[in-house]
């Protein structure tokens, strides 16, 4: 076999929050991989990084009253403690604010320059005359220009699901200051993406791109590729661009070149010859993990930005899907947003690493946390039976046999049987079907235990006479318990540091051939505890609690101060009809992002409303169901057809929307009031 030069890395994350289970997707993801390489002896590197820039974690730090640099240290000690819990285990963990990271940025930077890639032009931006900054879209609010919905972001309404850009909104205000924005003109730095469209085709048509993302690419190509704006004004937290005060690197220019960093800063530390990774004509091969939200900024603009510094491009980009949690995106107020320190506050990390282990595929479809299936998952695949074959038989051998195993194997066919599944499992790793690995691994958990079922060994040590058997049958199901850990040791490390303990012998993909025979083990301690469902239920309990008091009101923010809504007249309240409506029909609207159509029943008339409630439900879950309407708006003209009222429902938005719920005896068509 070739030993293999591979660099692996996960998105870096922003230094700007805590890690939820929706993250840990990933690093176990990867993780997993990077285990897998190394055991099979190839030279392997596993790097990530803090991504430290941006307006967002800027703004933070000002709010917290901390230097950025400050608060960024502050969120990496928490993140590299989450992550060691979770026995994600990188070569090197390093900072997009660090040296090595500003030295790249701005050589790929100068050698874009240098190649004509980098265009200036002037632009008009909304601009905060009080903060004296630029506001990014998502920093401005105000009344949506289509529907006249109040409190719309800069880039989308939420109510009727039209897009724009910021300037278009009516009324803008600065989030930061309240402020009423003014335009202003700035000259900003592009990328000429466009030019690399040549190259981007050829380069994804090369290699064993995911289908999905190579439809996605596709559709972007279709579209027609963008110049891409790289700089952004002070005050900005980044690097400045050589030659260019007061200009600064956006930072999805310098987020990647964070890997480049962070393996830069591992060469220094262990003497790895940089070039060879990353020089035009490297063979070394080069994977970066990431969410299907970030395909555009490692498809397109990563791969054209080494190209046109002359450097290798990537050999490949592993796309996942996102986290759902009981069916749902995370929910603050469901309590299943789940951060990683509250997890481990109550369960094992190794329960999850299996479970998304069992879950995991080579595609980018989005995958669920079922936690009831998450609990009987893991009691019945790793406690029933994996560890079940080592504690039916390590018992017997330290009691009765001094705890040395047998000198024979019993069933030599058995255990090849076994141990030729290296290279089939070995190939479902490297090509990330994890879920198909696990379900080739339990199959053989089930083969070991009806081994020693059919063996009873129980039976076989009551006997003088069949004292070697029942040996020979405990041996046999302990070496059929370490190629099974071996094939598990990439995603649960830790149990099978414990087992190799236990077994006095390491476990390595290159030795399931070789049983041990003759061998003195330890004592068997529990490997795993069952999981306990109060437990799981404990920790929902605390991820509402802990969201709760963190979405407490800014109090500096500008809305705070004002009263709930300005006082209004009973007559102005009595010219609104609310009607109990039965939602006859709920269907998903082609093209919209938020939006859901319904027919509502009032009772003998029929009403088409469309409403933006489309990430917090299903539309067959609300078929049959009362809801409260307003019936009296004037029907409105949208892009998808006309709507007649409007559903009502409280929350912030997203997934968070709750449709007002009659009680029972209500009526299509009664009045509220
Ligand atoms: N900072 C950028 C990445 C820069 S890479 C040069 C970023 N950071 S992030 O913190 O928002 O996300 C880090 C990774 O976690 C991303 O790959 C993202 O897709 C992934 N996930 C974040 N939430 C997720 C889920 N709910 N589910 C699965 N993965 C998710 O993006
Ligand atoms: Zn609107």
């Amino acid at each position: 076999m070739t030993k293999r030069k591979i660099l692996i890395t996960s998105a870096l994350p922003y230094a700007n929050g805590p890690t939820h289970l929706g993250h840990l997707l990933e690093y176990i993801q990867t993780d997993i991989w990077a285990r897998f390489q190394k055991m099979q002896g190839h030279e392997a590197y596993y790097v990530c990084a803090d991504d430290a820039h941006g307006t967002p974690i800027m703004l933070n730090a000002q709010k917290q009253g901390i230097t950025p640099e400050q608060m960024v240290e502050n969120v990496s000690i928490e993140r590299q403690r989450d992550f060691t819990d979770f026995h994600i285990e990188f070569d090197n963990y390093h900072s997009t604010h660090s040296a090595e990271n500003k030295e790249l940025s701005e050589m790929i930077y100068n050698r874009l320059n240098d190649g004509g890639y980098i265009k200036k032009r002037t632009i008009s931006q909304l601009f905060d005359p009080e903060k004296s900054i630029f506001l990014p879209d998502r920093f401005v609010t105000g009344t949506c220009p289509s529907c006249k919905a109040e409190n719309q972001n800069g880039d989308s309404c939420d109510a009727c699901g039209a897009t724009y850009s910021p300037t278009e909104l009516l009324n803008p205000r600065s989030a930061m200051s309240g402020a009423k924005p003014v335009l202003k003109d700035s000259e900003h730095f592009f990328f000429d993406l466009p030019a690399f469209e040549h190259m981007l085709k050829s380069w994804l048509h090369s290699g064993s791109i995911q289908q999905e993302m190579a439809n996605k690419l596709d559709e972007w190509f279709a579209e027609g590729l963008q110049e891409w704006d790289i700089s952004r004004d002070a005050p900005y937290f980044g690097f400045e661009i050589p030659n260019a005060p007061g200009k600064y690197f956006y930072v999805w220019l310098d987020a990647p070149i964070g890997y480049m960093a962070s393996f830069k800063n591992l060469c220094e530390k262990k003497n790895i010859n940089f070039d060879e990774f990353w020089d035009k004509d490297s063979n070394a091969e080069l994977y970066h993990f990431i969410g299907k939200d970030i395909i555009y900024f490692h498809s397109l603009f990563w791969p054209a930005m080494l190209d046109g510094a002359s450097l290798r491009k990537p050999t490949n980009i592993f796309a996942h899907g996102f986290i759902t949690v009981n069916g749902a995106k995370m929910s603050k107020s469901k309590g299943t947003f789940i951060k990683a320190r509250t997890y481990l506050d109550h369960l094992d990390p190794e329960y999850l690493r299996y479970y998304y282990a069992a879950k995991l595929n080579s595609g980018i479809t989005d995958l669920d946390i079922n936690l009831d299936d998450f609990a009987q998952r893991v009691n019945s695949d790793l406690v029933g039976k994996v560890v079940n074959i080592a504690s039916r038989c390590a018992g017997f051998i330290s009691k009765r046999f001094e705890g040395k195993l047998s000198n024979t194997v019993a069933e030599p066919a058995l255990f090849a049987e076994f141990s030729s599944q290296a290279s089939n499992i070995a190939n479902l790793f490297e090509s990330r079907e994890y879920s198909r690995a696990i379900r080739e691994i339990m199959a053989l958990a089930d083969k070991a235990n009806q081994y020693i079922d059919g063996a009873a060994p129980w039976v076989l040590v009551k006997n003088e006479e069949t004292q070697q058997q029942a040996h020979d049958v405990c041996s046999m199901g302990l070496n059929l318990f370490k190629v099974i850990m071996t094939y598990l040791k990439p995603v649960l490390p830790n149990m099978a540091n414990n087992v190799e303990a236990f077994l006095g012998c390491a476990l390595e993909w290159n030795t399931v051939q070789t049983p041990l025979t003759c061998h003195t083990i330890s004592t068997f301690k529990a490997l795993m505890q069952r999981v306990d469902m109060d437990k799981v239920n404990l920790m929902l309990e605390e991820s509402k609690e802990s969201m709760n008091s963190s979405i407490k009101p800014d109090p500096t923010s500008p809305l705070a101060k004002e009263p709930i809504a300005a006082e209004i007249e009973f007559n102005d309240f009595a010219k609104i009809d609310l009607r109990i409506a039965l939602i006859a029909k709920a269907e998903h609207v082609e093209g919209a992002e938020k939006l859901l159509k319904l027919t509502l029943d009032l009772g003998g008339e029929t009403r088409q409303v469309f409403s933006g409630i489309k990430a917090a439900y299903k539309p067959e879950d609300l078929e049959g169901k009362l809801t409260v309407m307003v019936a009296n708006l004037k029907p409105r003209k949208m892009r998808f057809g006309m709507s007649e009222g409007m559903v009502l429902a409280a929350g912030p938005g997203d997934n968070e929307i709750y449709l007002l719920d009659p009680h029972s005896g209500a009526k299509p068509g009664m009045r509220v009031m």
